[in-house]
């Protein structure tokens, strides 16, 4: 039930948190999964477990959740170094790498989560495939001026883009950056994700897209045991 998945991302949200020391500058990522983590790590804050880290959102809902977590909050001109970030993914292979940008934040998303020393994925089970695309289509955030040229080279690649429209917004989604978001479907997955990745980003008007490549040192996920929630 979703009640289940709502009590696994709880778990490795919380799990993450736990990693967090004090002094630590901290990357925090966008989701439902990272927003436990989030809560927890204010949690850690106000009874005095840690002390003295601050967090560098990855978006508009993780300022939000920062700020009433009791997080100070700064920006990467603030800080000369990220200690830890932890973030959610739509989709994780076996060799770690992600699809993210489900929730169109994956642009501030990678820069955080790449600088970060340790990078750390928080997911329940249903987000592990054998090959990237599998599941999720392809975020790629796009100047609203290139959306034209971008999805036809896209489809010259042979990628089915989809221009992202709004849940309770008419006409297409604005990221947090003003941006609009394509949703890429590859048939059969994606083949070659780290070349994708810099092909698709060296296409003029794209801003970037949501494939990981060798940036996640450690990925916990929270399953299923029978009836019992576990991490590893
Ligand atoms: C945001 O753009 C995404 O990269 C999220 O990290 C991703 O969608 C994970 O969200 P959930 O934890 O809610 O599944």
């Amino acid at each position: 039930s979703s009640d289940a998945v709502k009590q696994l991302k709880k778990e490795v949200g919380i799990a993450a948190a736990k990693r967090v020391q004090s002094n630590m500058v901290v990357g925090l990522g966008t989701g439902s999964t990272t927003a436990f983590a989030i809560a927890e790590l204010g949690r850690r804050l106000s009874a005095g477990e840690i002390t003295n880290i601050v967090g560098i959102p990855t978006s508009f809902q993780a300022t939000v959740l920062g700020k009433q977590a009791g997080i100070p909050i700064r920006s990467l001109d603030d800080v000369d170094r990220i200690d830890i970030a932890i973030d959610g993914a739509d989709e994780v292979d076996p060799n770690k790498n992600l699809i993210k940008g489900g929730g169109a934040a994956h642009t501030r998303e990678k820069v955080v989560d790449s600088l970060a020393a340790q990078f750390i994925v928080v997911v329940d089970q249903s987000k592990l495939v054998d090959k990237l695309g599998t599941t999720f289509d392809m975020p790629v955030e796009v100047l609203p001026m290139a959306i034209a040229p971008v999805t036809r080279a896209i489809e010259k690649l042979g990628g089915q883009p989809t221009l992202r429209m709004g849940v309770r917004k008419d006409g297409p989604v604005i990221t947090d950056q003003g941006n609009m978001v394509i949703d890429v479907k590859f048939e059969g997955g994606i083949d070659n994700a780290p070349e994708l990745e810099k092909t698709i980003n060296n296409i003029p008007g794209v801003i970037e897209n949501g494939l990981f490549i060798g940036v996640t040192n450690l990925v916990l996920v929270g399953e299923l045991k029978g009836d019992t929630p576990s991490i590893r």
